[in-house]
């Protein structure tokens, strides 16, 4: 699941920068209903038995995992009205997209 995320964000970002913003677009919003069903994916009981690199903390912040997830979720949505007009392609992907997955893999995330 983040794995197609990666690979999605990736062609989000190809599509943006050849002006390509409808196909764009479309990804985005695949991306932000992605992140609502991974919010579904942690629930509580499944800490123990798997083998995840999802840290522990996860479970001892769900509110706040769940909120960044549900962030990075609607700025996909914000995404897809800024994207067109922005000057700074590039940067307003930065801003809307790659820096939620920074910002939650440095807390959430374990280290390879
Ligand atoms: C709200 C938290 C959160 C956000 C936002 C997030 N991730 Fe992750 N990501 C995780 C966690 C937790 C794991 C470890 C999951 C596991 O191992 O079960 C992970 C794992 C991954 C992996 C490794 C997957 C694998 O199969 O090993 C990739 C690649 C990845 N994320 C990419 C992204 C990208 C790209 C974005 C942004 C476009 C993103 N993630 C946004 C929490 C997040």
């Amino acid at each position: 699941m983040f794995s197609k995320n990666y690979s999605t964000a990736k062609r989000v970002q190809v599509f943006s920068s050849k002006g390509e913003f409808e196909k764009a677009k479309k990804l985005m919003i695949e991306m932000s209903e992605n992140y609502k069903v991974l919010i579904d994916l942690f629930p509580e009981n499944t800490q123990e038995g798997f083998d995840t690199e999802a840290l522990l903390t996860i479970w001892d912040e769900k509110d706040d995992f769940n909120a960044l997830m549900q962030k990075a979720s609607d700025d996909m949505i914000k995404l897809t009205s800024v994207i067109e007009n922005a000057e700074d392609i590039k940067g307003t992907l930065k801003q809307f997209m790659w820096s939620n997955c920074k910002a939650c893999h440095n807390r959430y995330r374990e280290e390879h």
